[in-house]
């Protein structure tokens, strides 16, 4: 069994600006486990977005990558160079191309003589809901079989991911939501305390601290509850 995370918080700030990215990160850095850059950030700033981040916590490069094998490689690979921790891709691509980014990473991150990070297989986006979604227990098995170290997951599928996939890898669960705050548009959504027991290694949670008043105090209420 992989022990649990030091620190298992990883705060989402999707923000478009840098300067913001940065005193946000600056905010939570010190309760988080990693600060999650995703498309919004990654989209407006590009790779100078990760340089900046990654000097003030371990950076979850949230690009949720599908597309052909070979593009998901090289990206996967540009990706690595950049120094992250975590880099997601979608577990839907199958799973030829999450093998292949799990190889672009290895390459990326070799050449650029970082850690290689954990590819992680995102099975169900937890804004959707419906019975005609893939099941996630197949994705994630897929996305372990092709070489992943972990899936993104909602809260509800935990147990069943985790019973498929066995201990040894890495759960990440978003649409995490503190007692009583706002769902916003996760439909799907559990307390930090709930998606923990459920098997989760790792919470990503986004606007009720990005969005509060007092996001470091907020960050460090949330780990509270939890450690
Ligand atoms: O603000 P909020 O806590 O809802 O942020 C959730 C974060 O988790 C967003 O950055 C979103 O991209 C991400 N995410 C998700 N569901 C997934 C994978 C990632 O909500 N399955």
């Amino acid at each position: 069994m992989i022990p649990p995370p030091e620190n298992p918080l990883v705060v989402a700030i999707d923000v478009s600006d840098l300067g913001r990215a940065e005193s946000l990160a600056r905010a939570v850095g010190p309760a988080a486990g990693m600060v999650k850059v995703g498309l919004e950030l990654f989209s407006a700033h590009g790779p100078a977005s990760v340089a900046r981040i990654r000097k003030i916590a371990p950076v979850f490069l949230d690009l949720k990558l599908h597309d052909i094998p070979t593009t998901v490689e090289r990206a996967a690979r540009n990706a690595a160079r950049l120094g992250v921790a975590m880099l997601t891709v979608h577990a839907l691509g199958g799973e030829a191309m999450v093998a292949a980014a799990v190889r672009g990473v290895r390459q990326g991150s070799e050449e650029a003589g970082h850690a290689a990070p954990g590819v992680l297989a995102v099975t169900v986006l937890s804004s959707l809901s419906g019975e005609s979604l893939a099941s996630p227990a197949s994705l994630a098995f897929e996305a372990k079989a092709a070489g992943a170290a972990g899936t993104v997951v909602s809260g509800e599928d935990v147990a069943v991911v985790r019973e498929v996939t066995g201990e040894e890898f890495c759960l990440v669960v978003p649409g995490i939501r503190p007692a009583g705050s706002n769902g916003h548009d996760q439909l799907r959504v559990l307390t930090p305390e709930e998606a923990l027991d459920a098997g989760a290694d790792y919470l990503v949670i986004g606007r009720p601290i990005t969005g509060s008043i007092d996001p470091a105090a907020t960050a460090k209420s949330i780990l509270a509850t939890i450690r």
